[in-house]
């Protein structure tokens, strides 16, 4: 097997795997045996959503990491979530089967320039987008998700001023919806900003009953064309719920694995877009992959830590989030 080093330097465990094993059962094997539990995001890969006991949104998979009873979390999703999870359950082992799955936005915002922005607004509370480092969330008051941030804004006073890290995206459109004059932070998702309007407005021409579903980290040129605007699971309910029949689907495309399994009648059709690469696919979920999953929860490699003096601090925001979600039924 690897070294620690080794698996630090590459990501993943790195062994030769028995063509001849069936990873699903091999997996669900383990599972039991450990009494490890799979949380996926919906932007993992078809394989690994399927074998996941909980596929969500990063609000579900927040709930789900700070109530689960299982000794092993096996995070298939990217470094900020599986840190989340840590932050929730420090007693827990916590895995993310490819360290080097990481996140555009979190990189966006380094904790040392923030916590310099952040002294020049001495009066603001700070409200951190999930998607930020354990440090980041260390200097934050309270964090929220896509889908409950517009409500955690709105449950502090109206007077209250307040900093909106560290997607620029997301916080505009709060702003927007709740009237409210958010200092925010520059920063963005990779695979959000590449849609390109253009190339929608030609899609609509040739389906022009498909209706625009597109999650608020995209631009605002692409949330003003939207049908509809929410977190992933938002995105998912409403296609479920709707009477229509072709969506276009403007965020990473592994969530159309589970608009379709769930709506196997309708069509989803990814936003294009601005190039000819398939950029709506985000490298850092995908590289995880069953291979790797199979690998982690073998060797319980690679484990996420946090140091106990960020958990200490990272765990007031977010439970703060859990606790407001709770209150309104989120
Ligand atoms: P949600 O999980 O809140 O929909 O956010 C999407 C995302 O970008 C996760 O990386
Ligand atoms: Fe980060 Fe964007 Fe990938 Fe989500 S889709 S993990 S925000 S880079």
């Amino acid at each position: 097997m690897d070294t620690f080093e080794e698996i630090k330097l590459k990501g993943f465990v790195e062994e030769e795997i028995d063509p001849t094993l069936d990873l699903f059962v091999e997996i669900e094997k383990l599972k039991k045996e450990k009494n490890a539990v799979i949380l996926a995001h919906y932007y993992q890969e078809p394989d690994i959503q399927d074998i996941a006991d909980y596929i969500g949104d990063s609000l579900g998979l927040s709930q789900q990491a700070a109530k689960t009873d299982a000794d092993i979390i096996v995070f298939a999703g990217v470094h900020f979530m599986a840190e989340t999870a840590k932050i929730l359950s420090p007693n827990k082992k916590v895995l993310l089967p490819d360290l080097k799955a990481g996140c555009s936005l979190a990189d966006s915002c380094p904790p040392h320039l923030f916590r310099k922005f952040k002294e020049n607004y001495p009066d603001h509370l700070v409200i951190t987008y999930v998607n930020c480092t354990a440090e980041l969330k260390a200097l934050s008051d309270i964090v929220c998700t896509s889908s409950n941030a517009i409500q955690i804004v709105e449950s502090l006073p109206k007077d209250q001023k307040i900093i909106f890290g560290p997607d620029k995206n997301l916080g505009a459109y709060v702003a927007k919806k709740t009237g409210r004059d958010l200092v925010l932070w520059n920063g963005a998702c990779m695979v959000h900003e590449i849609f390109s309007r253009e190339k929608i407005t030609k899609l609509k021409e040739r389906y022009p009953n498909a209706k625009l579903l597109a999650h608020p980290e995209c631009e605002e040129v692409i949330l003003k064309m939207a049908d509809y605007i929410g977190s992933t699971t938002g995105l998912l309910k409403y296609a479920t719920k709707s009477p229509e029949k072709e969506f276009i689907v403007a965020t990473e495309s592994g969530i159309i694995h589970q608009m379709q399994k769930d709506n196997p009648g309708k069509v989803f059709i990814p936003a294009p877009p601005n190039n000819s690469c398939a950029c709506n696919d985000c490298p850092h979920m995908k590289r995880n992959t069953l291979e790797k999953l199979y690998l982690c929860i073998k060797n319980e490699m690679p484990e996420i830590n946090v140091p106990q003096h960020i958990i200490e601090r990272a765990v007031k925001p977010i439970e703060r989030m859990l606790e407001i979600s709770a209150r309104l039924g989120l």
